[in-house]
């Protein structure tokens, strides 16, 4: 593994919008529990749809991670949406993603070490994401970076009509 180079995180701007849609569609299908039978193209379709309701809030700030000037990583936070069931403030981050032969050298600690201070900046009290549960290298760095679950969201399938019934 080569040395880590100047790895640097900075504000994003309009000239970074391709970039942060093209590894958010490259890694649409990782972020998706094994659970759910989703297509390469439907986990696509709804990263853009995520990235189009990130964009159209005011809150949003978008981080880029740079190693040696070139971009390796994003993260969106979003500032201005409050928790859902408790209605309190929070910063919630709405995605991540580092260029896969960049994972594991601390970019993805940094943009998270980022948001953290953003959320500061703006008084936020908490900061919250969602991880699928079978998603290990980025549940540990979560919970390395102080993340605890809160919340568990429990799924089950629904046998298709016309089968058994468990
Ligand atoms: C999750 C992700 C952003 C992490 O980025 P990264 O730059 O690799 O993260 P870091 O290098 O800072 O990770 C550090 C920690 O991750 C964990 N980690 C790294 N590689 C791992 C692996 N192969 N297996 C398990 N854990 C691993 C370790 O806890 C590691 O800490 P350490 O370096 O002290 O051992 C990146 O894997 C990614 O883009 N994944 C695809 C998109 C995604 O799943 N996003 C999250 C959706 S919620």
């Amino acid at each position: 593994m080569p040395a880590r180079m100047a790895l640097t995180v900075r504000r994003a701007c309009d000239d970074d919008k391709a970039f942060i849609e093209s590894l958010g569609l490259a890694t649409a299908l990782e972020t998706v529990s094994s659970l759910r039978d989703m297509t390469e193209s439907a986990a696509r379709q709804a990263f853009r749809r995520l990235l189009t309701f990130c964009r159209e809030r005011a809150g949003t700030v978008t981080f880029l991670a740079e190693d040696e000037g070139r971009p390796v990583g994003f993260v969106i936070l979003l500032t201005d949406l409050p928790d859902d069931v408790t209605q309190t403030a929070q910063a919630f981050i709405a995605y991540i993603a580092v260029l896969k032969e960049h994972r594991g050298r601390g970019v993805g600690r940094m943009l998270l070490r980022t948001v953290v201070e953003e959320s500061r900046r703006h008084n936020l009290p908490h900061i919250a994401l969602m991880v699928s549960a079978d998603n290990p290298r980025a549940r540990r760095l979560y919970e390395s970076e102080g993340f605890v679950a809160e919340r568990v969201l429990m799924t089950r399938r629904v046998p298709a009509a016309g089968t058994s019934r468990t």
